[in-house]
Formats: structure tokens, C-alpha cells, sequence
């Protein structure tokens, strides 16, 4: 009976707790100003924010993409403005999940943004955990190579496929992509990964092709949109664009311009770093 009474106790107690803390979301992506780009964003918040029990906003990352839209009369706000919008609707208790494809340069910039908001703002949040990007263990990465592999058009017999990542000179970005491409090529020797930026180029790509004897390549983005680097620099008309570059060779480019957010599988792993984010930034120090 004794017993009882203190599970009783310790319901009231532990439900009063949750009633006075607030929680928020908040998912940061570089962004994009492609309007057909979009929809694979607004589906990885409406996926994430399902599961969220309070308010829930998307930031975006880069100034000039965050400068355009609001031109077009979109205010997307910055991280530092949507902490201090989540803060002013009485939010404490704030989970951010990152948009990234790799722990890498923009992952740590968002790190950081957090870090100098919660040392701004002492005690406005009593947490703010952050949850890991796309590609942080093996794990992610088998799920991520055979959701992608799936998610592409039905292939001929002999049809290659190259996937375009983003790719950074500066920080620990291109380990991780490299070590995608590595995996996506075991699954499948006729997927190849390159990058726009680092040291995974398409230059390293292309005598492979033609050494296999490709006829046909699908060209699949591999960045949560298909947006200004998909458009321009994939599939793109001039004549530097992997697309040219693969006709110049005498094959046929065939581009599938459909972003990682569209793929239902990404959006469940992007989800589970959600529901299993530890790092705290408002309390740095703390033991996890
Ligand atoms: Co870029």
C-alpha cells in the first residue's frame, strides 16, 4: 500500500515537472532558395515536428539564402533569431536537430551559434541538445546506402549512377563522404559518390566510368535538396557541369533531381537522432 502511494507521489511529481518545462524544436538546414527545392525540407520538419511537443521552427543557416527569400516576402530566420523567438514563447527546454548530411563544417559552425547563444543568454534555456546529423556512425550509413539505392529509378542492366555530395576543404567532411562513397561502391560497383568541394572529385569518378564501359548514368543529388548545386552544377547546361562532362564522354547523363529529404527513409533516421540527441549545449559541462 505503502508503495503505492510514492508511485502515486512520484507521478504527480514527475507530471507537475513536465507541466512547468516547455519544450521546442528547432531544424537547421544551409537552406535553399529553389522553390522546387523546398518540399524536401518542409517534409524533414513535418516529419521531425510530429514528434515534438511545442512549438516547432526551421532556421536556415546561410545569410544570403535567408536574404532572398525575404526579398520574396519569406522571413526564414537565422539559428540566434529562432532561439530567441523559441525563448520568447516561454520555451526552456529546446532540442535542435540538424539538417546536415555529415558531421562537418556546418554542423560545427551550428555548434558553435548555439554555444555563443546559450553564453549570451545564461538560464534562458534549462537545456538545448542537439541532435546529430545524417552520417554520424556505420550504422547510419547502411541504412542511408540502401534507402538511397532504393529510392532511384528502376535501372537498366549496366546503368551507373552517380551520386553528388557537397563536400568542404575545411573541417572533417570529406572523411565521413568519402567513406560514403567507399560503402555506396561495395553495395554496388556501378555507384560512384563525388563532391562539388573537397577532395572527392569528379575527376576521380569519371575515368572510372569510362573504364567500366558505362553507357548510361543517372545523376542523383546527395544533399537533403536538389537545389542550386543539383540544378547548375549536376545536371546544368554549361559545359563544366557532370552532366556535360559525362555526354562529352560519349554517355548519356540521366538526372534524377530528387533531394534526401524526399526519401521517406532519411527522414526516420533524421527523426531518430531527434529522439536521441544527449549533447547539451546549456550545460556543457555535464556528464552524459
Ligand atoms: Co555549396
Amino acid at each position: 500500500m505503502k508503495r503505492f502511494f510514492v508511485a502515486v507521489l512520484l507521478c504527480c511529481l514527475l507530471s507537475a515537472a513536465s507541466a512547468w518545462a516547455k519544450g521546442g524544436m528547432l531544424l537547421v538546414a544551409f537552406g535553399t532558395s529553389v522553390d522546387k527545392a523546398r518540399p524536401a525540407i518542409d517534409a524533414v520538419v513535418k516529419t521531425c515536428g510530429a514528434q515534438a511537443d511545442g512549438p516547432v521552427l526551421l532556421a536556415f543557416t546561410s545569410d544570403i539564402i535567408r536574404k532572398k527569400l525575404a526579398a520574396a516576402g519569406e522571413n526564414v530566420p537565422s539559428v540566434n533569431a529562432a532561439l530567441r523567438q523559441l525563448a520568447d514563447q516561454g520555451v526552456d527546454e529546446v532540442l535542435v536537430q540538424s539538417l546536415h548530411i555529415a558531421p562537418a563544417e556546418e554542423y560545427s559552425q551550428l555548434e558553435r551559434m548555439i554555444v555563443r547563444f546559450v553564453t549570451k543568454n545564461p538560464g534562458v534555456f534549462k537545456s538545448v541538445k542537439v541532435g546529430y546529423p545524417l552520417l554520424v556512425s556505420e550504422k547510419d550509413l547502411n541504412t542511408v546506402v540502401s534507402v538511397v539505392l532504393d529510392a532511384l529509378p528502376e535501372r537498366r542492366r549496366g546503368d551507373a549512377v552517380v551520386l553528388m555530395g557537397h563536400g568542404n576543404d575545411r573541417g572533417p567532411g570529406d572523411l565521413v563522404l568519402a567513406a560514403a562513397a567507399t560503402a555506396f561502391h561495395k553495395a554496388d560497383p556501378l555507384v560512384w559518390l563525388a563532391t562539388v568541394e573537397g577532395a572527392n572529385s569528379f575527376d576521380r569518378v569519371l575515368p572510372q566510368l569510362r573504364a567500366a564501359g558505362v553507357k548510361r548514368v543517372w545523376l542523383q543529388p546527395f544533399m537533403l535538396v536538389a537545389g542550386d548545386h543539383a540544378v547548375n552544377d549536376l545536371a546544368g547546361p554549361e559545359e563544366d557541369s557532370w552532366a556535360s562532362r559525362i555526354r562529352a564522354e560519349g554517355m548519356t547523363p540521366l538526372p534524377h533531381l530528387v533531394g534526401l529529404g524526399e526519401i521517406e527513409g532519411i527522414r526516420r533516421l533524421f527523426l531518430e537522432h531527434a529522439r536521441h540527441a544527449v549533447i547539451d549545449l546549456a550545460a556543457p559541462g555535464k556528464a552524459e
